[in-house]
């Protein structure tokens, strides 16, 4: 029994030895400069905000999720494509003094069925400019072939136009996120930008290999953080036997995971090797969790309304341009406080 007992304090010694170990490596090793969670811990709720239902709380910023570590920004415009209910906002933050962008997945009827269609898209274009690179069409054209790349690309100009040439901070979660990784790839390579950052959470993969190693020379240092057993980061699947033909993931992963025994459990942001596919990391557990997708970093990436892709505001009380299709642009100039940047017209 004694025995039993000082092998169980053995062991817990030796738990506690590893996770203070790891701990220690993650302080001191380079890989602060690779990862930086307090900056996900921000960037996350700015993910979480653009799922908010209501356009005119999200544009004052005024949401139950805009309030929390991201007091001090100002929105700049919003980005509505109606047609294939996508969306994306701009603004300036203060306390990192940077441009951030968000991108909105589209939101289908159910997580469920967007997630059981991942399992089927192909590698069906020809990324431009980008010899053997491949990637999902639909997930291309949602940035590219609608409203959102010249909503976001003139946001970006304006913001830079009034606060100088401060760094530009992208992400998304889930399909969000493989929309920001088109977008800061667009700005690199087609608008020759400096200062583009991405982080995503939760994103499927988007491209093969070739792409994913374009796109680490773009953008070396793209951070996509995954969580647990989310099932959406293992889509559509990697197949280890045609590493070459299949969809492969662009570096570098930091896995968020929990490890421990018992009620001694922690959370470890492992950082990944720089192939895109670490085999230790998300891809080391089965990816079968829809609840892990919805939830990182302790934040809620539900949707408030799943069911609808309507728009609530209040139109008397916003600026906002409206195209031939029905799509919209709420837009401020930089520089005024929320509350005093827009106008009934
Ligand atoms: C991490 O990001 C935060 C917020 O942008 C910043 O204040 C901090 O200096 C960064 N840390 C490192 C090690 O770069
Ligand atoms: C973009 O849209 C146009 C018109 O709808 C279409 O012809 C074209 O194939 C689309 N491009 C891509 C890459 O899907």
């Amino acid at each position: 029994m004694e025995r039993r007992g000082l092998l169980r304090a053995c062991l817990l010694l030796c738990l506690l030895a590893v996770c203070s170990g790891r701990e220690l490596t993650i302080k001191h090793s380079p890989s602060t400069t690779i990862y930086n969670s307090t900056l996900a811990k921000i960037l996350v709720e700015y993910a979480s905000a653009i799922y908010t239902a209501d356009l005119t709380q999200l544009f004052t910023w005024t949401c139950a999720r805009c309030c929390d570590l991201i007091k001090g920004f100002e929105m700049i415009d919003i980005v509505v494509d109606v047609e294939n209910c996508l969306q994306a906002y701009i603004g300036f933050a203060s306390d990192i003094n940077a441009i951030v962008v968000v991108f909105r997945g589209t939101q289908e009827n159910s997580i469920q069925n967007w997630i059981e269609d991942l399992l089927w898209k192909q590698l069906d274009l020809d990324y431009p400019g980008m010899p053997e690179a491949m990637v999902h069409r639909g997930f291309y054209s949602a940035y590219h072939n609608t409203t959102l790349r010249d909503g976001v690309v003139s946001g970006i100009q304006k913001t830079r136009k009034f606060y100088g040439d401060i760094p530009i901070m992208i992400t998304g979660h889930s399909m969000g996120g493989a929309m920001a990784s088109f977008c800061a790839l667009d700005l690199v390579v087609n608008y020759e930008l400096d200062g583009v950052k991405l982080m995503t959470f939760g994103q499927p993969r988007i491209g093969n290999a070739a792409f994913a190693s374009y796109f680490k020379t773009y953008l070396p240092h793209a951070i996509r953080v995954t969580h647990a057993h989310d099932i959406v980061p293992h889509l559509p699947p990697y197949f280890s036997f045609f590493p070459q033909k299949t969809y492969h993931h662009f570096p570098r992963e930091v896995w968020i995971h929990n490890i421990g025994l018992g009620s001694l459990v922690y959370s470890v942001e492992k950082i990944c090797d720089d192939s895109g596919e670490d085999p230790t990391c998300s891809r080391s557990v089965s990816g079968s969790s829809v609840s892990d997708h919805i939830y990182y970093l302790g934040v809620s990436m539900h949707a408030e309304d799943l069911s609808t892709c309507r728009i609530v505001m209040d139109y008397s009380k916003l600026q906002y341009q409206m195209d031939l299709t029905g799509n919209l642009v709420l837009s401020k100039q930089p520089g005024l406080s929320n509350d005093r940047g827009f106008s009934a017209q």
